[in-house]
């Protein structure tokens, strides 16, 4: 078995951490464009439709989700334009960056040890946890709730060859005890919230999601932090449902100590859960 890195491997391992962030490809432009357009007063279902067309690929892989039976549409939806009416457009949104961002998400994290899929079935029932919580604890900051629980665990995908390398330390560490943010921080002296605050950075996102994706393994919140704490909230849910941790059966009361104002009775947990597993399903078995 391989030593925990010394610091002068780790400052190796560092460089080269910052190197993969840095040669990363660029946040997907078609996202921007089209949020850019929902959020314009002035743009026409025409110019988003346009924008999604002009890739046909994506237009087909959004149209595929859009048709998602959880939508509970009555008619086919053909056509960009059709959706955006029926679904509305910030459904609309969230299923162009969920059709965008699958790719990365199919990422097979070599360390991890997880099972296929796993990445991309917690990350989407992490986003639609954060965005449901906002709905109720933070009006207004439910697509970036969206967006920052979708990408939370992203900085896994840099980390990943260098926890496949020190995999047997990885291990014995959480064998000791460790939880997974400090077994990666011992041996690459960072973790894959701060590595996933850097994408998201580069990427040029809003600041609440880098906080948010950076902050999901934080212990204790100021009071202006609601946001990073709903998206540590809704990383428990996913967690816990699927009975990811070692949280025995029953835990879910852990969910209403992260912060003081945010408190959810077990019915709607479990109501939240159950949507956010049915969500999760059907846009797995269209992606
Ligand atoms: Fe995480
Ligand atoms: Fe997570």
């Amino acid at each position: 078995m391989k030593n925990i890195p010394d610091l002068q491997e780790k400052i190796i391992i560092q460089k080269e951490i910052i190197k993969g962030i840095k040669d990363l490809p660029p946040y997907p432009e078609i996202i921007t464009k089209a949020k850019k357009a929902i959020r314009s007063q002035q743009s026409s279902i025409g110019e988003i439709s346009d924008i999604i067309t002009n890739d046909p690929a994506l237009a087909s892989r959004v149209l595929k989700l859009a048709n998602s039976s959880f939508y509970n549409v009555a008619n086919q939806i053909g056509s960009i334009k059709y959706a955006s009416q029926i679904l509305g457009l910030t459904t609309l949104g969230q299923i162009i960056e969920t059709a965008s961002l699958a790719p990365l998400f199919k990422e097979d994290l070599k360390g991890y040890a997880i099972k296929p899929y796993w990445f991309l079935k917690h990350s989407l029932f992490t986003a639609f946890c954060a965005k449901k919580i906002c709905s109720v604890f933070l009006q207004g900051y439910e697509a970036e709730a969206f967006t920052a629980g979708l990408l939370h665990d992203c900085g896994k995908i840099i980390l990943s060859p260098w926890i496949a390398k020190y995999n047997d330390i990885y291990y014995s560490l959480l064998e000791k005890d460790f939880t997974p943010i400090k077994a990666e921080t011992t041996i690459t002296g960072i973790h894959h919230g701060q590595t996933g605050y850097a994408m998201t950075k580069i990427w040029n996102l809003p600041y609440n999601i880098q906080l948010g994706v950076r902050d999901h393994h934080k212990q204790r919140f100021q009071a202006n932090e609601k946001f990073s704490a709903i998206i540590k909230i809704a990383n428990l849910f996913s967690q816990i449902y699927f009975d990811e941790t070692n949280t025995k059966p029953g835990e879910f009361g852990e969910i209403n100590s992260v912060f003081p104002d945010i408190e959810m009775s077990m019915e709607t947990i479990i109501e939240i859960s159950t949507l956010a597993f049915e969500y999760t399903q059907e846009t797995l078995n269209r992606l």
